[in-house]
């Protein structure tokens, strides 16, 4: 199990990301006006690309990646020969926090469970992580992204590449280098999988 977190046992009895959605629905609420933000994509997506937090767009919509950060993302997904709709892509934390606030770490721990779900539901081979919230999440609660970013980490069989938020590189072109460069590395290795 990622993380070493035991699943509540309502959560190991979900057998589908439709119920997984319902669970996230009960738990999370969203601001007034806004959307819950669940993951999409394919349901055995081999490669599965982990976010913070939906932002304003995302949260209007209710899809993943759909703003600013969205449109990079999607950019270096293209250059690397990677179908974003090959994907699944998520997030740790499913509703907006308020005023696009950091997550708390409480928020981080109760969400989490629910992403080690998904995770299962899912069993991708490769996990990008985007920004130290979800690498803090998946690989270690004091990762420092600077220290661990374009290392390949194992976990129960899953690959995981911890890079930086596409947000964070905006205006750093040399984070922005590396964080395709990670990307370009999740993409060799997905070629390299058995078909
Ligand atoms: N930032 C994230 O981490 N996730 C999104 O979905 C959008 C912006």
């Amino acid at each position: 199990m990622i993380a070493g977190t035991a699943l509540p046992e309502e959560l190991q009895a979900i057998g589908n990301l439709d119920a997984l959605r319902g669970v996230c629905e009960r738990v999370f609420v969203p601001e007034p006006g806004e959307r819950l933000v669940f993951g999409e994509g394919p349901e055995h997506a081999r490669l599965f690309l982990l976010g913070e937090a939906p932002g304003a767009k995302e949260a209007e919509s209710g899809r993943p990646f759909v703003g600013n950060s969205g449109r990079l993302l999607n950019k270096y997904l293209q250059k690397a020969d990677i179908l974003r709709e090959d994907a699944y892509v998520t997030n740790v934390i499913k509703v907006r926090p308020p005023g696009n606030r950091k997550p708390k770490t409480s928020e981080v721990t109760e969400a989490l469970p629910i992403l080690l779900r998904e995770i299962e539901l899912i069993d991708p081979a490769i996990i990008v992580c985007l920004g130290s919230i979800a690498v803090q999440a998946l690989v270690d609660r004091k990762a420092k992204i600077t220290e661990i970013r374009g290392t390949w980490v194992e976990k129960d069989g899953i690959r995981i590449m911890p890079t930086y938020h596409p947000s964070a590189v905006f205006r750093d072109e040399q984070k922005r280098e590396l964080l395709k460069q990670d990307i370009f590395s999740a993409a060799e290795a997905l070629k390299k999988l058995e078909p």
